[in-house]
């Protein structure tokens, strides 16, 4: 029964988890078949071609497993590889990215003149967030910035420390962040540095993070389409392409709670 086929969601690696993470408190009955490309980590220094080639075989990889809908996790890949993904999967599941929800989603929002954009040098370069935020807003000033360093500090557990602290004093001390009113985290790693990032700028920036947005537009959709699952009791399963107990380890500090991954190494 479709209804009880999971919900896929692939990442560059387990920042992803995150967004799984926020999809499994709202969607506690939806099982989730999580892919993170270990192998090929970090996404944000790859070319296109190579995170659109990466992103494809996922999605197969996703699909062969019985996946009902395919959410790219990842900001990178949301801006690369969007559109060939969708393509490549056709009618075969509704592919979801991590950048149209949340643009979306500043529709409701009050005081929002002047917005800052982080994320992976991929998904900066791209200019995927001003180019979908101008088409739909007018009057709101975008200002992006790159911030390379915060994913490895992230998974090397530098969170809530003097270096994490100097890290995210250097990048957001960027001029051109006076006075923002609200800041998109444009790459799944970073809720991890929320609270420290919100602390930076005095609890005075909104900060967004993708995880809920995307967890509640997934729901609207499994509601609408009546792909909801009807099976009591949710089933998880977790792959990466190379396995190492430091990705094992640090994938509970992203999913909140202790998970086995599996080796998968489907580009073998
Ligand atoms: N989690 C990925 C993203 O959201 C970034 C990490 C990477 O560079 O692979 O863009």
């Amino acid at each position: 029964m479709i209804q009880n086929q999971p919900i896929g969601v692939f990442d560059s690696g387990v920042g992803g988890l995150t967004v799984a993470h926020a999809i499994r408190n709202l969607l506690p009955q939806e099982s989730l078949i999580y892919f993170g490309d270990t192998a090929h980590l970090p996404y944000g220094d790859k070319s296109p071609e190579s995170i659109r080639h990466y992103s494809e075989k996922i999605a197969g990889f996703l699909l062969d497993k019985g996946a009902k809908v395919i959410l790219i996790a990842c900001n990178t890949a949301s801006a690369l590889a969007y559109e060939h993904v969708q393509e490549f999967v056709g009618n075969r599941a509704k592919v979801f990215n991590v950048i149209d929800p949340v643009v979306e989603s500043l529709a409701g929002l009050p005081n929002l003149h002047k917005l800052g954009i982080i994320g992976t040098k991929g998904t900066i370069l791209s200019n995927s967030y001003p180019q979908k935020i101008s088409m739909q807003y007018d009057d709101i000033e975008v200002i992006s910035l790159a911030t390379p360093l915060f994913a490895p500090m992230i998974e090397e557990g530098f969170i809530f420390d003097d270096i994490s602290n100097a890290v995210i004093r250097s990048y957001l001390s960027y001029p051109a962040f006076e006075s923002m009113d609200t800041l998109i985290l444009g790459c799944t790693h970073y809720p991890i540095i929320k609270n420290q990032i919100r602390k930076f700028f005095n609890f005075k920036v909104r900060v967004i993070d993708s995880g809920q947005i995307v967890a509640h537009q997934i729901k609207d959709h499994l509601l609408e389409s009546g792909l909801a699952s009807t099976a009591g009791k949710a089933e998880h399963q977790f792959f990466v392409s190379d396995y190492t107990e430091m990705f094992e380890k640090i994938s509970e500090m992203f999913f909140e709670e202790k998970i086995t991954l599996q080796l998968n190494n489907i580009w073998k």
